[in-house]
């Protein structure tokens, strides 16, 4: 190493960017713990290292890798939102490519978003086969911002460069050789050796500079603009709401359209003026936010204590619409399974609703009948609860009746071995009168899945107040197994999700009797963004569950609590919506989509008479507001009682299990941005027509009182 070097390096590497001669190659090792994200350091440090490697004669390429387990995750997003810091990673990106002496991006593990960028910008890239190369900004409500916008599409064209960056999706090493993003794929487990290997050869062979700004694959300039168009058309029907992918569109579109000498520079001050515009909206704030939240739900008390139980055997009990999903979801999760059932048509019917699932895979060519058989021979069905002797775990997803859940929980009792972890999957029961049930407490947990259980990724795990705190751990580990977003609940009528939702359906319901048809209701959810109004999910979900809970209800409901009849009026009449053909919506010949029903508007109307009520107008963004003032309302009560750990876990049960629209974060997270005040103010102004209904909660008083908002308590665990 010459002193011109050393003196360079001392004076300007970064504590995270070390660099080190290895005969005539300049290695710069990023190494910033967990991901190596390309936070001020280590932009500092790449740029420092590259004039370093510029200034030295003896240096004739540079090797860039990662320490860890991955290249570059990307930019560092905790940084987001907060007023930039020189130099900028598009500054850093032009850098790397304007070097005098060959580049190399040796990649492992992730080089994601601006992770990718540095390897765009460097003028040779190998991947190991492990690795995931991206762009996922999309997925953040933002756009690649440090060139990735213009050099992918000269690199691998408009159409491929669009696919990736408007999906956000990952690529393995071998498809990025296809498609020209890298240069080669390295076969062993070490970047660094790969790297060097081909640096030798790369300088054996006198390698040129090749910067991808030169590249060619823009060329056919028709094939360009037919890609543009048919993005935008698909962009329209898929991104709806969307505010990112458009830009991304109309930057991509740039690498192309400008003729003058300096199209490049122009493409890039275009990328940086919408990436600023996307980096300004709410979606990206939303989307990031539960980017984050879905990591924090994994840290519970009990996941710091306690170790997790092992998992290799589980049972099921109960084949109906969940205890099937369920074993499914397990199986897939690789585990091996056994169903138990109360009598031979039910287990007859149990394994034909896991072969259903199975079979449709098959049908859509996206599994084989190989891979079903290998699955299957992990899966056995049962009417004796002995079978169960030797499970690690069991879920029980029979009838939702507590008489009959204990009656399960008892023969559980007797038969299952100790350490056994005995599960409800109930959706409203006391979990804790369960648990007491048993001669072991502390091996009682809630399973809460959603369904269809093996899509829906909400996993609810309910601790009642004995429970041991491995078992506690053992239902998140699981939850990874099965890659599901657990979310933490304490046990209360409905825990996080359904508790919340009952809510808000109230609300909704209110409004309808008051004035506003479910149509227009529906309407105003869907623009908010939810794939699905409240009445169309209704229809989904199937009217007799609700009503069949309604009815149980009815014994201890307030008699002074307003109660509006309509879904009622729908299930007597049988039109428990999808499945019977008619609800909220007809669906004519088993369609899956509804037109209106003029029928429900009818009975609607009898039934405001009926109340006693002279319909209303409502606006759009009334509704809205009441709808979201309910839901929000109901979550600050569900973290003031401690059912949820932080309002995050609120957001992330809202958002995985209700359809709430991701890039508005979750309904805590919303509340900040419309600000607390407004809400309560807003609820303020409701109780003053049903006080009992619109009660502030206390958390809500409290938070407007101290001027702080919900994201203040996240970081309270
Ligand atoms: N910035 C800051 N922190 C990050 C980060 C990033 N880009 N990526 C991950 N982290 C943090 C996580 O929050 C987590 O923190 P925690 O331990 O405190 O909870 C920690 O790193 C580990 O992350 P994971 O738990 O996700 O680790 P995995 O091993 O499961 O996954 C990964 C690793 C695939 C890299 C995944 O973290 C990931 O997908 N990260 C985001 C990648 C991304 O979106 N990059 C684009 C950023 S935007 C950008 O680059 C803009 C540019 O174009 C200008
Ligand atoms: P289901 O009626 O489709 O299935 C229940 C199954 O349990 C039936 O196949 C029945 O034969 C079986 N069963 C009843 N008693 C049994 C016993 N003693 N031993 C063995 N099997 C027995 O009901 P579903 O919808 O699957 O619900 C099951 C549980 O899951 C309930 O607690 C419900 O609240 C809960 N849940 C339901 C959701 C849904 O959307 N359907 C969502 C989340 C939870």
């Amino acid at each position: 190493m010459t002193n011109s070097l050393d003196a360079a390096l001392t004076m300007n590497a970064s504590d995270v960017v070390t660099c080190i001669i290895s005969g005539q190659i300049l290695q710069v090792t990023i190494n910033n713990p967990p991901v190596n994200a390309l936070g001020v350091e280590v932009r500092r440090g790449l740029l420092a290292a590259i004039a370093a490697a510029d200034a030295n004669v003896d240096v004739k390429l540079v090797l860039i890798v990662g320490a860890g387990r991955n290249f570059i995750a990307g930019a560092d997003i905790r940084e987001f939102g907060k007023p930039p810091l020189a130099p900028s990673l598009t500054e850093v990106c032009n850098r790397i490519e304007a070097c005098g002496k060959p580049v190399l991006a040796a990649i492992h593990g992730a080089a994601l978003g601006g992770g990718l960028e540095i390897a765009l910008a460097s003028h040779y890239r190998l991947a190991l086969s492990g690795a995931k190369l991206g762009l996922p900004e999309v997925q953040l409500g933002l756009m690649p911002g440090a060139g990735g916008t213009q050099r992918m599409p000269r690199l691998i064209g408009v159409k491929a460069a669009l696919d990736l960056i408007l999906s956000g999706r990952h690529l393995g090493a071998e498809e990025a050789l296809a498609l020209g993003l890298i240069d080669r794929v390295g076969r062993s487990s070490d970047a660094l050796a790969e790297g060097l290997a081909y640096a030798q050869e790369l300088l054996a062979t006198a390698a040129p500079l090749r910067r991808t700004r030169d590249a060619t694959a823009l060329a056919d300039s028709a094939a360009n603009a037919t890609a543009i168009a048919a993005a935008r058309v698909a962009t329209a029907k898929n991104a709806r709401g969307l505010f990112s992918p458009l830009k991304i569109i109309e930057a991509v579109e740039a690498s192309f359209s400008r003729s003058s000498p300096q199209s490049f520079e122009d493409g890039l001050q275009l990328e940086r003026t919408l990436f600023v515009a996307c980096m300004d909206s709410p979606q990206r704030a939303g989307l990031i936010h539960a980017f984050f939240a879905e990591r924090q739900v994994l840290k519970s008390p009990e996941t710091r204590a306690a170790q997790p139980r092992t998992l290799t055997e589980v049972g099921v009990v109960g084949g109906g619409t969940m205890g099937a999903g369920i074993a499914v979801a397990l199986l897939d999760a690789g585990l091996s399974v056994i169903m138990v059932e109360r009598d031979a048509v039910a287990l007859t019917r149990g394994l034909a609703n896991v072969e259903k699932v199975y079979d449709g895979l098959i049908a859509k060519g996206r599994l084989s009948a190989e891979a079903k058989a290998a699955t299957m021979s992990r899966f056995s069905a049962s009417l004796a609860y002995a079978s169960l002797a030797r499970v690690d775990l069991v879920i029980e997803a029979v009838f939702e009746d507590m008489a009959v859940k204990q009656a399960v929980f008892a023969e559980l009792d007797q038969v299952c071995k100790p350490g056994a972890i005995l599960a409800t999957n109930t959706s409203y029961l006391d979990i804790d009168a369960i648990a007491a049930s048993v001669s072991r407490p502390a091996d009682v947990i809630g399973l809460h899945f959603f369904s269809p259980a093996n899509i829906m990724k909400l996993l609810e795990i309910v601790v009642p107040t004995g429970v041991a705190p491995e078992v506690v751990a053992t239902a998140f580990a699981l939850a990874q197994k099965c890659r599901k977003v657990p979310v933490r609940a304490a046990v209360c009528d409905g825990f996080i999700g359904n508790r919340i939702l009952a809510v808000y359906r109230k609300a909704a319901d209110a409004m309808m009797e008051d004035g506003a048809s479910p149509y227009q209701i529906d309407q105003v959810l869907r623009d908010f963004g939810y794939p699905m109004g409240p009445y169309q999910v209704a229809d989904l979900a199937g009217g007799d569950i609700g009503w069949a809970t309604r009815k149980r209800q009815a014994v201890t409901r307030n008699p002074n609590a307003r109660y509006v009849q309509i879904a009622d009026r729908l299930c007597e009449r049988g039109w428990f919506g999808q499945k019977t053909g008619r609800g909220y919506y007809l669906y004519a010949d088993g369609a899956r989509t509804g037109t209106r029903n003029p029928e429900v508007e009818a009975i609607i109307s009898t039934e405001r008479e009926r109340a006693g009520i002279v319909p209303r107008t409502f606006t759009d963004a009334e509704i809205l507001r009441r709808y979201m003032a309910a839901m929000i309302n109901e979550g600050a009560n569900v973290v003031h009682q401690r059912i949820a750990l932080r309002p995050l876990d609120v957001d992330v049960a809202l958002l995985y299990g209700y359809g709430f629209p991701r890039y508005r974060g979750g309904p805590m997270h919303y509340a900040d941005t419309v600000g607390l005040p407004s809400v309560l103010a807003d609820i303020e102004a409701y109780a003053k027509e049903d006080p009992l209904f619109w009660q502030p909660s206390p958390l809500l008083v409290e938070l407007v009182a101290r001027g702080a908002n919900f994201a203040s308590l996240n970081s309270a665990e």
